[in-house]
């Protein structure tokens, strides 16, 4: 179709959005059909507007129910099938009361739906059509009968928590609950007490799921399979797997830096527990009972609850926790490691001598001594293990007819008394290795033996199907990127049209409000309002008095901020930043949060600086990506701001560039700045096109680029500035930045558009190839300015390999031409002139190929997750929600602060983190 007929659909789809909501009927009429379908006790809704009725809340316009919270109030009825005409409900909780019946249809305004614990009969299919800002599901513990997870949840491309215990599933958990899928955001998936079969989807490998529960009772067990895909699964802060029948080793937990409950009770592992879980820093909770664990009982730490391993159910060899087994036994373990660990094996293998009692499956023993090992016709899968050869007594060695692969050892040779090796039937290749004369080696049914690789014929089954999901996946948001970026277009060019040259949509040309001459550049964030009342407005905050925003923009009181930081202690700085200081906290469950403290003067006198305050932060925390540091709450206490971030644990980029001597790490490898550099490139790149409104970050530089555990790069302290206000094409401004990094054009006249940010991250480039920072006074008075100094450098290429940071490892022909390709972005991106700069889509696409030499298989598609769909509650809201152990959407009472604090203390068990909707009346089936 043509752009003209393209253009009458967009329009056409754009009248039914917005005619949509007047068309509605009544939402009065709606209510007063919820009142009448509610029986005893009843609410007492009498007056005649709906909206002064307690637990109901308006704000979208007149008499346009938003939110309706009736959780555990004791409520029976049914719920009228109209209540979806309430077309701009967003929070529907209506928890732990004794509703039955069909549940009906919601509108797709949806945000929050919680209705556990009630007696609704079904749950329509279709339900999540369209439902994209939907991020919080609570409907377990309820009367359906035996159905499959909805596909239409796919819609929910919000998800931030998904709660269905006792919701009778039957089937396969679907693979789009996984990092293939459309939930960018999930980071709660409780599933427990369903009937699912099957095995943990392969697709959760990558997934940023952090509460993961799938537990059953003991008895129930219907999950099979192995663990393994919680090794890829390293956001996991809470694995709940107990009472299924799962298999095969614990994996290995060395990269979950925040794992902190691990619930493996009741299955059929076997195996060695491994170190990376003994050693796990963040574990307060682990249960290992009724295993078939094998090797020595594991010595945690202290403080880290364990339920009582050694007496119940599973294979140590020892009952001394910290002891050790027997040589033999030691070997025999590392024998079959590279198996799997087969489970029978692991049933009969008890003790701590293999020649003992009945003897162990397997092993053949002549005088106490291991002499033969029989492990043919067994179906055993992995590879032949070298430590075969610290068997020294053994004289047959029988692995024929199983599914082994790999090669067979050299090492196997050494074994002094070996007469016999059959290792026929298998899949092995490669070179038989030569053994003594005299020693009977059977390598028949084995295809690819002798040649250098496996002919490839079996074994390729997994991968296609999450590939091809991948591929769909990332064909959608393709589509979808490129719809929102023609919608952009369309917007732009029409507001420039006639303008001589056509701009691109991120030109923005802005005009500062300037104050004085002389003040050439201050260096600060806020409002006109904010500088005057700077000098007022410091210690004068009234005691613990406590401002409730709307309950969207997520509030954290400040007694609790206070206790988490041990109140704002000098110990807790992280470091103190252009807007405040910034103080590391610790919730009681364990999760970490950098806590900003604003200087004091950024929020505004009187009414007007708390609403500007607020809605800049409720716009804030709207703007979420992978590559931006997360704002998970805010606070105001009395005229100070607090905003709560996520914590990021590497800190920022410059002390891995300039000061990594100093704090004892190892400098950046090329590799590593390069993959930074793609982040921090995605990152503004979203806030320049992708996000809702245009972000200009204005002061992007090492010291506000932050790095997580795996060195992944966010960009912090977007957005404190000043907000570009959508569809405005400009907008007045104060100088914010660091020299520097100043773009020389907004440094002279103060014009603001993105390519400012542009020249400041080509900026930051020179600063990963060189190792120097932007200025740098222990040069000379000529290479001080590193921009200047680049550039020159650049001209010749012999001066150029000088150029480039001694710290950078190896700089061969590879690495040399990389660093090439980015030093020419570098030099690009701080052209004088910005429209000779390109745009963050360029230099996207400009790193990203470089970082793919070095990383073929990214574990989730890059850019699947590009697009923020999710717009409102923070996803941290479920965390707290948790940690409160109440409804954080509490639109009764002002009181949310204290309740926090209260329920906190009353927390007897320190298992803190439960996923949301699954709130205190869930006790007679709470998951365990
Ligand atoms: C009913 O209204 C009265 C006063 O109007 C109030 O005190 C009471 O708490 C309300 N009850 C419920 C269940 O909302
Ligand atoms: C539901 O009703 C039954 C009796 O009909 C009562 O025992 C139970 O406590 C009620 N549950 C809730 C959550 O109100
Ligand atoms: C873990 O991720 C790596 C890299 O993406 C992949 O090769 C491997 O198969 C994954 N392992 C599991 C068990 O999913
Ligand atoms: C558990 O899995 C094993 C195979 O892994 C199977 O033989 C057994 O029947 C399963 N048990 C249950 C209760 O599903
Ligand atoms: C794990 O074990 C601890 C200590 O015995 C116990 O308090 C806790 O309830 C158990 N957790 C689960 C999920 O079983
Ligand atoms: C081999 O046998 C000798 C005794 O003959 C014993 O001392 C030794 O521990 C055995 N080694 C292994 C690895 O079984």
């Amino acid at each position: 179709m043509g752009s003209d007929e393209r253009f009458v659909v967009l329009v056409g789809v754009v009248l039914v959005l917005s005619l949509m909501p007047f068309s509605m009927s009544d939402d009065a009429a709606v209510m007063k059909a919820l009142r009448g379908s509610i029986t005893s006790p009843g609410l007492n809704w009498t007056s005649a507007d709906v909206c002064s009725w307690s637990n109901v809340r308006c704000d979208n316009g007149p008499g346009r129910v938003t939110a309706i919270q009736i959780p555990n109030l004791n409520l029976a009825g049914t719920l009228p099938k109209d209540l979806g005409q309430l077309g701009q409900l967003q929070h529907f909780d209506c928890r732990a009361n004794n509703f039955t019946g069909a549940f009906p249809h919601l509108a797709t305004t949806l945000q929050t739906l919680n209705i556990n614990n009630n007696g609704f009969t079904s749950f329509p299919e279709d339900f999540f059509e369209g439902m994209s800002s939907l991020q919080v599901v609570s409907i377990g513990a309820n009367s359906f009968s035996q159905w499959k997870v909805p596909e239409s949840l796919k819609d929910c491309v919000s998800l931030t928590s998904f709660s269905a215990i006792g919701a009778n599933f039957s089937g396969k958990i679907p693979e789009f609950f996984g990092s293939t899928g459309p939930f960018g955001s999930l980071q709660n998936l409780s599933l427990s007490f369903n009937n699912f079969d099957g095995g943990l989807p392969d697709s959760f490998s990558g997934s940023g799921i952090q509460h993961l529960w799938v537990n059953v009772l003991p008895g129930n067990n219907k999950l099979s399979g192995t663990l393994s895909v919680l090794q890829n699964m390293t956001s996991l802060r809470q694995i709940w797997v107990h009472g299924n029948n799962f298999t095969g080793p614990i994996p290995d937990f060395s990269n979950h830096d925040s794992l902190y409950d691990v619930s493996l009770r009741d299955n059929k592992l076997t195996g060695v527990v491994p170190e990376s879980l003994v050693n796990l820093p963040s574990l307060k909770v682990v249960n290992l009972t009724n295993n078939r664990l094998q090797g020595p009982p594991p010595k945690f730490r202290d403080g880290v609850r364990v339920d009582d391993v050694i007496n119940q159910g599973n294979q140590f060899c020892t009952n001394v926790i910290g002891g050790k087994c027997s040589e033999i036994v030691d070997i025999l373990l590392k024998v079959v490691e590279p198996l799997g660990y087969p489970l029978m094996l692991a049933e009969s293998w008890s003790g701590n001598d293999p020649c003992g009692g009945n003897g162990w499956m397997g092993i053949d023993c002549d005088g106490g001594i291991v002499r033969g090992i029989n492990f043919q016709n067994k179906g055993f899968s992995g590879t032949i293990s070298p430590s075969f050869a610290k068997l020294t007594n053994v004289t047959r060695l029988l692995l024929n007819n199983n599914r082994l692969t790999g090669t067979i050892p050299e090492e196997l040779t050494t074994m002094p008394n070996l007469m016999v090796l059959d290792v026929s039937n298998n899949q092995l290749y490669g070179k038989v290795p030569k053994f003594r004369e005299g020693v009977k080696v059977n390598t028949s049914g084995n295809p690819d033996i002798g040649k250098d690789k496996p002919s490839g014929g079996g074994g390729s089954s997994s991968g296609g199907v999450s590939g091809h999901t991948g591929v769909i996946v990332g064909v959608v948001v393709g589509i979808l990127v490129l719809l929102v970026a023609g919608i952009l277009l369309y917007k732009y060019c029409g507001k420039n049209k006639g303008g001589g040259k056509a701009q691109p949509p991120n030109a923005i040309v802005v005009h500062p409000r300037r104050s004085g001459e002389g003040d050439a550049l201050k260096i600060s964030v806020a409002d006109a309002t904010a500088a005057a009342a700077a000098a007022s407005a410091s210690a004068s905050s009234p005691k613990s008095d406590v401002h409730h925003v709307e309950a969207s923009n997520f509030v954290i009181s400040i007694q609790v901020l206070r206790q988490v930081t041990n109140n704002f202690s000098q110990e807790n700085i992280l470091g103190k930043g252009g807007f405040g200081t910034v103080y590391k906290g610790e919730l009681p469950d364990g999760t970490q949060i950098a806590v900003k403290r604003m200087e004091s003067g950024v929020v505004g006198e009187g009414e007007k600086g708390l609403t500007e305050f607020n809605s800049e932060i409720a716009v804030l925390t709207k703007v979420r990506h992978r590559h931006l540091v997360e704002l998970i709450g805010h606070c105001l206490d009395g005229h100070e701001g607090l905003l709560v971030y996520e914590y990021m644990p590497q800190g920022p980029l410059s002390r891995h560039l300039f000061d990594w001597k100093d704090e004892g790490i190892k400098p950046l490898e090329w590799k590593q700045r390069l993959i930074i550099a793609l982040d921090v490139a995605r990152g503004v790149e979203y806030l320049h096109n992708l996000a809702q409104q245009i972000f200009i970050h204005r002061d992007l530089k090492p010291s506000n680029i932050l790095l997580g555990h795996d060195l992944r790069a966010k960009v912090s302290d977007f957005g404190l500035v000043r907000l570009a206000p959508e569809g405005q094409t400009s907008f007045e401004t104060r100088l914010a930045g660091t020299f520097g990094y100043l773009a020389p054009e907004y440094a002279v006249t103060g014009r603001v558009t993105t390519k400012v940010d542009v020249y400041s991250f080509g900026v930051v480039l020179m600063e990963m190839i060189t190792g120097r920072k932007a200025i740098d006074n222990s040069q000379q008075e000529e290479n001080i300015h590193l921009v200047t100094w680049f550039r020159r450098m650049l001209l010749n290429k012999d001066s150029f390999r000088k150029a480039i940071d001694p710290a950078i490892d190896t700089v061969d022909e590879e690495t040399l031409a990389s660093v090439i390709t980015v030093s020419d972005l570098a030099g690009h991106c701080c052209a004088r002139e910005p429209y000779q700069r390109p745009d963050m889509g360029h230099v996207v696409n400009v790193l990203a190929p470089l970082v793919e030499v070095w990383k073929p298989t990214e574990p989730r598609g890059e850019d699947t997750f590009a697009i923020n769909f999710d717009e409102s509650l923070p996803e941290a809201l479920s965390k707290w929600q948790a940690y409160e152990g109440t409804s954080t959407i509490d639109i009764s009472s002002s009181s949310s602060s204290t309740s926090m604090l209260t329920s906190r203390d009353n927390t007897q068990s320190s298992i803190p983190n439960r996923p949301v909707g699954f709130a205190e009346t869930f006790t007679s089936y709470d998951g365990r």
